[in-house]
Protein backbone atom coordinates (compact mmCIF):
# COMPACT_ATOMS: atom_id res chain seq x y z
CA UNK A 1 0.00 0.00 0.00
CA UNK A 2 1.18 3.37 -0.92
CA UNK A 3 0.18 6.84 0.57
CA UNK A 4 -0.10 9.73 -1.46
CA UNK A 5 0.67 13.30 -0.69
CA UNK A 6 -2.59 14.74 0.03
CA UNK A 7 -4.78 14.07 3.08
CA UNK A 8 -8.18 12.53 0.99
CA UNK A 9 -10.94 11.88 3.56
CA UNK A 10 -10.43 8.13 2.55
CA UNK A 11 -7.04 7.99 4.15
CA UNK A 12 -7.66 9.85 7.44
CA UNK A 13 -7.82 6.49 9.51
CA UNK A 14 -6.25 6.59 12.48
CA UNK A 15 -5.41 3.40 15.38
CA UNK A 16 -5.52 4.70 18.98
CA UNK A 17 -3.77 1.57 20.72
CA UNK A 18 -3.13 0.93 24.53
CA UNK A 19 -3.96 -1.35 27.22
CA UNK A 20 -6.55 0.68 28.54
CA UNK A 21 -7.12 -1.04 32.27
CA UNK A 22 -8.93 0.63 32.31
CA UNK A 23 -10.06 3.18 30.19
CA UNK A 24 -9.44 6.94 32.50
CA UNK A 25 -10.93 10.05 31.34
CA UNK A 26 -7.64 10.97 30.12
CA UNK A 27 -8.36 8.00 27.43
CA UNK A 28 -11.81 9.11 27.30
CA UNK A 29 -10.70 12.93 26.25
CA UNK A 30 -8.27 11.74 23.63
CA UNK A 31 -10.44 9.62 21.82
CA UNK A 32 -13.22 12.69 21.49
CA UNK A 33 -10.72 15.06 20.40
CA UNK A 34 -9.28 12.08 18.03
CA UNK A 35 -11.94 11.44 16.59
CA UNK A 36 -12.39 15.01 15.38
CA UNK A 37 -9.29 14.65 13.33
CA UNK A 38 -10.25 11.70 11.04
CA UNK A 39 -13.22 9.93 9.74
CA UNK A 40 -12.84 6.85 11.55
CA UNK A 41 -10.54 6.21 14.43
CA UNK A 42 -10.17 2.28 15.58
CA UNK A 43 -9.16 2.31 19.59
CA UNK A 44 -7.63 -0.60 19.55
CA UNK A 45 -7.27 -2.86 22.95
CA UNK A 46 -3.54 -5.07 23.01
CA UNK A 47 -1.36 -6.52 24.75
CA UNK A 48 1.42 -4.49 27.26
CA UNK A 49 3.80 -7.29 27.45
CA UNK A 50 4.91 -5.38 30.81
CA UNK A 51 1.61 -5.34 32.18
CA UNK A 52 -0.51 -7.60 34.35
CA UNK A 53 -4.16 -6.74 33.38
CA UNK A 54 -6.40 -6.14 35.83
CA UNK A 55 -9.43 -6.14 33.91
CA UNK A 56 -10.29 -9.53 31.14
CA UNK A 57 -9.80 -8.17 27.68
CA UNK A 58 -13.15 -8.33 26.74
CA UNK A 59 -14.40 -6.62 29.56
CA UNK A 60 -11.74 -3.28 28.85
CA UNK A 61 -12.66 -3.63 25.20
CA UNK A 62 -16.68 -3.41 26.48
CA UNK A 63 -15.89 -0.30 28.63
CA UNK A 64 -14.63 1.19 25.84
CA UNK A 65 -17.21 0.64 23.53
CA UNK A 66 -19.51 1.75 25.93
CA UNK A 67 -18.23 4.95 27.05
CA UNK A 68 -17.58 5.98 23.30
CA UNK A 69 -21.10 4.57 22.08
CA UNK A 70 -22.21 8.31 21.21
CA UNK A 71 -19.02 8.87 18.91
CA UNK A 72 -19.83 7.76 15.23
CA UNK A 73 -16.43 7.57 13.93
CA UNK A 74 -15.13 5.53 16.55
CA UNK A 75 -14.87 1.70 16.70
CA UNK A 76 -13.24 -0.62 19.26
CA UNK A 77 -11.58 -3.87 18.70
CA UNK A 78 -9.23 -5.96 20.25
CA UNK A 79 -6.15 -6.89 18.19
CA UNK A 80 -3.37 -9.60 19.51
CA UNK A 81 -0.27 -8.55 17.61
CA UNK A 82 1.91 -6.09 16.61
CA UNK A 83 -0.20 -2.47 16.10
CA UNK A 84 1.57 -1.80 12.69
CA UNK A 85 0.05 -5.19 11.65
CA UNK A 86 -3.41 -3.21 12.48
CA UNK A 87 -2.68 -0.37 11.28
CA UNK A 88 -2.35 -2.03 7.46
CA UNK A 89 -5.14 -4.26 8.21
CA UNK A 90 -7.58 -1.13 8.41
CA UNK A 91 -5.67 1.16 6.03
CA UNK A 92 -5.08 3.27 8.76
CA UNK A 93 -2.17 5.86 8.28
CA UNK A 94 -1.93 7.70 11.72
CA UNK A 95 -1.38 5.89 15.14
CA UNK A 96 -2.56 8.30 18.03
CA UNK A 97 -1.00 8.51 20.86
CA UNK A 98 -1.27 10.75 23.99
CA UNK A 99 1.77 12.48 25.98
CA UNK A 100 0.58 13.61 29.29
CA UNK A 101 4.49 15.04 30.00
CA UNK A 102 8.34 14.84 28.87
CA UNK A 103 8.81 11.44 30.50
CA UNK A 104 6.05 9.59 28.49
CA UNK A 105 8.14 10.49 25.63
CA UNK A 106 11.19 8.04 26.65
CA UNK A 107 8.47 4.89 25.94
CA UNK A 108 6.82 6.60 23.55
CA UNK A 109 9.60 7.84 21.11
CA UNK A 110 11.08 4.31 20.38
CA UNK A 111 7.63 2.54 20.04
CA UNK A 112 7.04 5.55 17.28
CA UNK A 113 10.15 4.98 15.79
CA UNK A 114 9.90 0.71 15.78
CA UNK A 115 5.88 1.09 14.34
CA UNK A 116 7.21 3.57 11.46
CA UNK A 117 9.95 0.62 10.52
CA UNK A 118 7.27 -1.85 11.42
CA UNK A 119 4.33 -0.29 9.22
CA UNK A 120 3.43 0.25 6.14
CA UNK A 121 5.45 2.83 3.92
CA UNK A 122 4.23 6.32 5.45
CA UNK A 123 2.42 5.53 8.62
CA UNK A 124 3.26 8.20 11.47
CA UNK A 125 2.41 7.95 14.73
CA UNK A 126 0.88 11.90 15.90
CA UNK A 127 1.06 12.52 19.74
CA UNK A 128 -1.78 14.89 21.51
CA UNK A 129 -0.90 16.50 24.54
CA UNK A 130 -3.20 15.38 27.17
CA UNK A 131 -5.35 18.06 28.81
CA UNK A 132 -3.43 19.64 31.70
CA UNK A 133 -5.85 19.11 34.09
CA UNK A 134 -5.73 15.59 33.33
CA UNK A 135 -2.03 14.50 32.92
CA UNK A 136 -1.97 13.26 36.37
CA UNK A 137 -4.57 10.45 35.82
CA UNK A 138 -2.63 6.69 34.57
CA UNK A 139 -4.42 3.45 34.74
CA UNK A 140 -1.31 2.64 37.24
CA UNK A 141 -2.80 4.81 39.77
CA UNK A 142 -6.63 3.60 38.81
CA UNK A 143 -6.02 0.16 39.60
CA UNK A 144 -3.78 1.08 42.88
CA UNK A 145 -6.96 3.17 43.79
CA UNK A 146 -9.35 0.40 42.72
CA UNK A 147 -7.75 -1.95 44.61
CA UNK A 148 -7.55 -0.19 48.43
CA UNK A 149 -11.22 1.18 48.13
CA UNK A 150 -10.33 5.17 46.92
CA UNK A 151 -12.54 7.37 45.03
CA UNK A 152 -12.00 6.65 41.59
CA UNK A 153 -14.35 9.65 40.56
CA UNK A 154 -11.80 12.44 39.29
CA UNK A 155 -9.90 9.50 37.47
CA UNK A 156 -12.90 7.53 35.22
CA UNK A 157 -16.12 8.04 33.87
CA UNK A 158 -19.18 6.31 36.28
CA UNK A 159 -19.70 3.39 34.33
CA UNK A 160 -16.25 2.61 34.45
CA UNK A 161 -16.15 3.06 39.02
CA UNK A 162 -19.02 0.39 39.16
CA UNK A 163 -16.86 -2.62 36.52
CA UNK A 164 -14.18 -2.03 38.84
CA UNK A 165 -15.74 -1.79 42.27
CA UNK A 166 -17.81 -4.89 40.91
CA UNK A 167 -14.25 -6.42 40.13
CA UNK A 168 -12.13 -5.86 42.99
CA UNK A 169 -15.71 -7.57 45.34
CA UNK A 170 -15.50 -10.27 43.55
CA UNK A 171 -11.33 -11.14 43.87
O1 LIG B 1 -1.84 1.87 27.21
P1 LIG B 1 -0.43 1.37 27.12
O2 LIG B 1 -0.23 0.19 28.05
O3 LIG B 1 0.58 2.45 27.32
O4 LIG B 1 -0.27 0.84 25.60
C1 LIG B 1 0.90 0.17 25.16
C2 LIG B 1 0.58 -0.57 23.85
C3 LIG B 1 -0.52 -1.61 24.07
C4 LIG B 1 0.15 0.42 22.81
C5 LIG B 1 1.90 -1.27 23.38
O5 LIG B 1 2.38 -2.12 24.38
C6 LIG B 1 1.70 -2.03 22.08
O6 LIG B 1 1.64 -1.43 21.03
N1 LIG B 1 1.56 -3.39 22.17
C7 LIG B 1 1.34 -4.24 21.01
C8 LIG B 1 2.67 -4.74 20.41
C9 LIG B 1 3.31 -3.64 19.56
O7 LIG B 1 2.89 -3.35 18.48
N2 LIG B 1 4.33 -2.97 20.18
C10 LIG B 1 4.94 -1.77 19.60
C11 LIG B 1 6.00 -2.00 18.58
S1 LIG B 1 7.44 -2.76 19.19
Amino acid sequence: MRWGGDMAAEKRIAVYPGSFDPLTRGHLDLIQRGARLVVRLVVAVLVNSAKEPLLPEAERVELVARETREESRVEVRAFHGLVAHLAAEVGARWLLRGVRAAADLEFELPMAHSNHLLGQPGVETVFLPARPELTFISSRLVREIARSGGDLKPFVTPGVVKQLKAKVRDK
